[in-house]
C-alpha cells in the first residue's frame, strides 16, 4: 500500500539515498495538481506515484496537508499566506527536480496568481495538470467533513466556500474526476508523462 507522508528530512534523506546509488535514468520534472479540495489529487498522487515506482521511475509526492503539518504550519488560508505556501513547495520541487526525482506536487493552488508562483519557480520543468471537478460534487464527497465545517462557519476562508478558486487558464492537461475513477486518472496522467521524464529525451 502507499506510504505513510514524509516529513521533509525523511524526503532529501531518500534522495540522496537515490543519488548516491545513481539510479536515476529518468528525467525529473514537477507534475503540479491544482483543483478544489475533494477533487481528487492526493489519491491520483498516490496512485501515480505508486505506478512510476512499478515501473521503475523514482517519484515522491509533496502534499498540501503534509506540509502544513510540517514546512508550512505557520501559514494560514489567506491569499497571502497561501503564496508563501505555494512558493516554498515550489522551492522544495525545484531541489528535487534538480536531482532528476519526478515530483508530484499535490497543492489547491486556488488562484491563477499562486500557480505563476510555481510555474515561475520551475520553469520548464512545471507540468500542470488542473483535477477538474465542479464544487457540488467535491462537497457532496465531503471526504474530510471540512465542506460541511466550512457551511457552519467553522472554517473561515475555504477554498469554494468562503475563498475563490479560478479554473487554471492554460493547464498542460486536465483530469476531470466527476466522471472518471481516480485509478484511470492515474492511468492517463502516466501515459502524458512517459514522454517528458524518460531519459531518452533529456
Ligand atoms: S493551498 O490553497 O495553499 O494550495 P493546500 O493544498 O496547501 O492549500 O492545503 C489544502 C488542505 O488544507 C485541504 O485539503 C484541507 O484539508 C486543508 N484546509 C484547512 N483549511 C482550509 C481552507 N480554509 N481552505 C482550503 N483547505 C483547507
Amino acid at each position: 500500500m502507499f506510504s505513510e507522508y514524509r516529513d521533509i528530512d525523511g524526503i532529501l534523506a531518500l534522495a540522496d539515498e537515490s543519488i548516491k546509488h545513481d539510479l536515476l535514468q529518468q528525467r525529473g520534472i514537477a507534475i503540479w495538481l491544482t483543483g478544489l479540495s475533494g477533487s481528487g489529487k492526493t489519491t491520483i498522487a498516490q496512485l501515480l506515484e505508486q505506478r512510476l515506482k512499478e515501473e521503475n521511475y523514482f517519484a515522491l509526492t509533496l502534499d498540501g496537508d503534509a506540509l502544513r503539518n510540517t514546512l508550512n504550519k505557520d501559514l494560514s488560508f489567506t491569499t497571502k499566506d497561501r503564496s508563501e505556501n505555494i512558493r516554498r513547495a515550489a522551492e522544495l520541487a525545484k531541489l528535487l527536480v534538480q536531482k532528476n526525482i519526478i515530483t508530484i506536487c499535490s497543492f489547491i493552488t486556488p488562484l491563477q496568481q499562486h500557480r505563476n508562483i510555481a510555474h515561475s519557480i520551475l520553469g520548464n520543468t512545471y507540468f500542470e495538470v488542473y483535477i477538474e471537478c465542479p464544487l457540488s460534487i467535491c462537497e457532496a464527497r465531503d471526504v474530510k467533513g471540512l465542506y460541511k465545517k466550512a457551511r457552519n462557519n467553522e472554517i473561515k476562508d475555504f477554498t469554494g466556500i468562503g475563498s475563490a478558486f479560478e479554473a487554471p487558464l492554460q493547464p498542460w492537461r486536465t483530469l476531470n474526476t466527476s466522471h472518471q475513477l481516480p485509478e484511470e486518472s492515474a492511468r492517463i496522467l502516466f501515459t502524458q508523462i512517459f514522454p517528458h521524464i524518460s531519459n531518452a529525451l533529456v
